[in-house]
């Protein structure tokens, strides 16, 4: 049997996918932004395997490029070469609307920054994320509903669920971004400094979702510069520069 398509991946995203096939792969990754005309290598011959079941944690100075890497693994950044490839797949090579829907169903993203939607309340934050699954039945918009309403309750969040995100402390904010990452149950959740606004209590419970969520088919790939939150991963990836140092199992 051959290779199955995109679509097939696609439309088959509930399902386990592809037994043997690495989770996420990236194999020589460079990414070079210019400011007044020098070039920044952000990231530069990056190769690395996600396994499913694994969580992962990139650690690195401020500037070391972990944000850029996180972009290009989730299909937001191309990288000038090398490939990223999510079940065998190589993401930059799909048409931009294919490259959506695979992240739609296949990846979460926290970002540093959070980009909530500032005029959607918190409950409705979290259920964007099903937009880009284009669910046509009533009682699949109604059960992803509840879901989000569950993972807001999860995360502690229920008598903020209406609030706007102008009216949340940053913790909070960041707690939504991460509830709405995980809405879709996606396959890969890459997760930028995803505790770093947090109190200890609240940081414990945010590691402790994250850790139960990277099991079976499902990773986690977080990002912080934190040495000894890295260090309660599965694996620890270091960077420097730009360049992937060693990987401490
Ligand atoms: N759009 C851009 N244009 C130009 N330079 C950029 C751009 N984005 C990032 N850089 C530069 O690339 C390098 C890596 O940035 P990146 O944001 O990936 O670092 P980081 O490790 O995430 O840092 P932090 O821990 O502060 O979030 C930095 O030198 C940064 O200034
Ligand atoms: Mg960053």
């Amino acid at each position: 049997m051959g290779k199955p398509s995109f679509k097939d991946v696609f439309h088959n995203a509930r399902v386990t996918l592809l037994g043997n096939a690495m989770l996420l792969e990236l194999e020589n990754v460079n990414k070079t932004f210019s400011r007044s005309g020098h070039p920044i290598a952000a990231v530069q011959n990056f190769s690395y395997c996600i396994e499913p079941s694994q969580f992962v944690a990139v650690c690195g100075p401020s500037g070391c490029g972990k944000t850029t890497l996180l972009l290009i693994c989730g299909g937001l950044l191309r990288p000038e070469t090398g490939t990223v490839a999510l079940y065998g797949h190589d993401l930059y090579s799909l048409s931009p609307e294919e490259r959506a829907a695979i992240r739609s169903a296949h990846i979460g993203f926290v970002f540093q920054q959070f980009h909530l939607v500032p005029y959607l309340n918190v409950v409705d934050n979290v259920l964007a994320a099903s937009l880009g699954l284009r669910l046509e039945h009533a009682m699949e918009q109604k059960q992803m509903r509840q879901r989000a309403i569950e993972l807001v309750e999860r995360f502690g969040l229920s008598d903020r669920a209406e609030h706007l995100p102008t009216e949340l402390s940053t913790g909070q904010r960041q707690r939504v971004a991460l509830a709405r990452a995980m809405l879709n149950r996606p396959k890969i959740l890459l997760a930028d400094e995803p505790t770093g606004n947090l109190d200890a209590e609240n940081r414990d419970v945010v590691w402790e979702h994250l850790r139960k969520f990277a099991v079976d088919d499902r990773s986690v790939l977080l990002v912080t510069h934190d040495a000894a939150a890295a260090a309660r991963a599965d694996k620890v990836v270091h960077m420097e520069a730009g360049q992937r140092l060693n990987t401490i199992s």
